[in-house]
This record gives structure tokens, sequence and C-alpha cells, in this order.
């Protein structure tokens, strides 16, 4: 029976921190479903589907990784994608008691869901998706954290803003 699992998140923009979780997952199952969370509360730079894109291409040769957006109860998304493994990644102590907190209601709204923890490398710790826009929008630079695509989608953003 083959493995699939869930890696849902944000990804407003996807970092290389995403990238080596979802690589490292496939070491351990046999396919990743990318699930992007349309969050109406929270405010985005790139759309759900212009995230979709960008993330299909950083995946474009990995025929294991699919990349579906979402909206709703992720325990709803793993039973309608048949999916009984969901993946985190913890990049320090202060993420654990809110993925524990996630971890348990997930159990417990569709008993049987496992949550798989991978831990970030320590190069990927520190990032988060909110520190690569700001750095971006003030002209740092970002290329060393995330996949080149997002690197040219946050330039071509900031660029056109300035003018
Ligand atoms: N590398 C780099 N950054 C990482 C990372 C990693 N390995 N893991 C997490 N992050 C960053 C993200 O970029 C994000 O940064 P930001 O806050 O600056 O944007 C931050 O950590 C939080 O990310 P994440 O934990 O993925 O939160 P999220 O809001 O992006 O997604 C869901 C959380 C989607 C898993 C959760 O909200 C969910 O399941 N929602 C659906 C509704 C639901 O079912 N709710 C009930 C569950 S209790």
């Amino acid at each position: 029976m083959q493995r699939k699992a869930v890696y849902p998140g944000s990804f407003d923009p996807f970092t290389n921190g995403h990238l080596d979780i979802v690589r490292r997952s496939l070491q351990v199952v046999d396919r990743v479903v990318v699930a992007i969370l349309k969050n109406t509360s929270k405010q985005s730079m790139f759309s759900p589907e212009q995230r979709k894109e960008v993330i299909e291409e950083v995946f474009a040769n990995e025929p294991r990784v699919e990349v579906k957006v979402f909206s709703g109860l992720l325990v709803e998304f793993c039973r309608q994608n048949e999916v009984s493994i969901i993946i985190r990644g913890l990049r320090a102590v202060s993420d654990f008691d809110y993925e524990h907190a996630i971890f348990l209601m997930n159990r417990s709204l569709k008993p049987g869901l496992e949550t798989m923890f991978l831990m970030s490398d320590t190069e990927h710790s520190f990032i988060s998706s909110s520190i690569i826009r700001e750095v971006a929008s003030l002209g740092g630079e970002i290329e060393k954290h995330v996949p080149q695509i997002v690197a040219r989608k946050l330039r071509d953003r900031f660029q056109n803003q300035d003018k």
C-alpha cells in the first residue's frame, strides 16, 4: 500500500525550510500532498493559486509531490484525499506547544490520523514566511532561503511596487 501524507501550511511564500521538510518526508512516505490553506483571516502576499503555481514549479521534476489548495478543516481535506499522515516541521521548542495542540485536536476530530514531526535543519530553523516577506520588502537578500522561483516572484512584486 502506498503511504500518502499531507504537508499543510500557508506557504506565503514557500521557503527552503518547507522544501527541506518535503524532500525529507519523501524518504519516509511514497507521496506528499502539499496543501495550501486558503486562510481568509490571514492577510496574504500571494493568492493561494499563485502559491500553488510556484510550488508546482518547484516540484516540476518530482512526480511524487502534488499541490492542492484547501479551506476548512484539515481533517476533512485528509478524509477527502484519503490521507492518514500529516507532516509538520518543528523549528524550535517554541513551535512545540502550538503543534502539540493541533496534533491533539486533529486526532480528536479524526481518530487514526497520525502526525509526523520532522525537525528543521539548523540552517532553516530561523526562517519563517513573514521574515522572508519583510526582508524582501526592504530589499534584503533572501536568495539563499527560498527556491529561485520564489526569489524571482518576490523581486518582481517589490520592484513593481516601487514604480
Ligand atoms: N521552515 C520554514 N518555515 C516554517 C516551517 C519550516 N519547516 N514550518 C513552519 N514555518 C513557518 C511558516 O512559514 C509560517 O510563517 P509565518 O507565520 O511567518 O507565515 C509559520 O511558520 C507558521 O506556519 P504553519 O505552522 O505552517 O502555520 P500555517 O498558518 O501556515 O498553517 C495549518 C497551519 C494549515 C496546519 C493549520 O492552520 C490548519 O490545519 N488549518 C486548517 C483549519 C483546521 O483544521 N484547524 C483545526 C486544526 S487545530
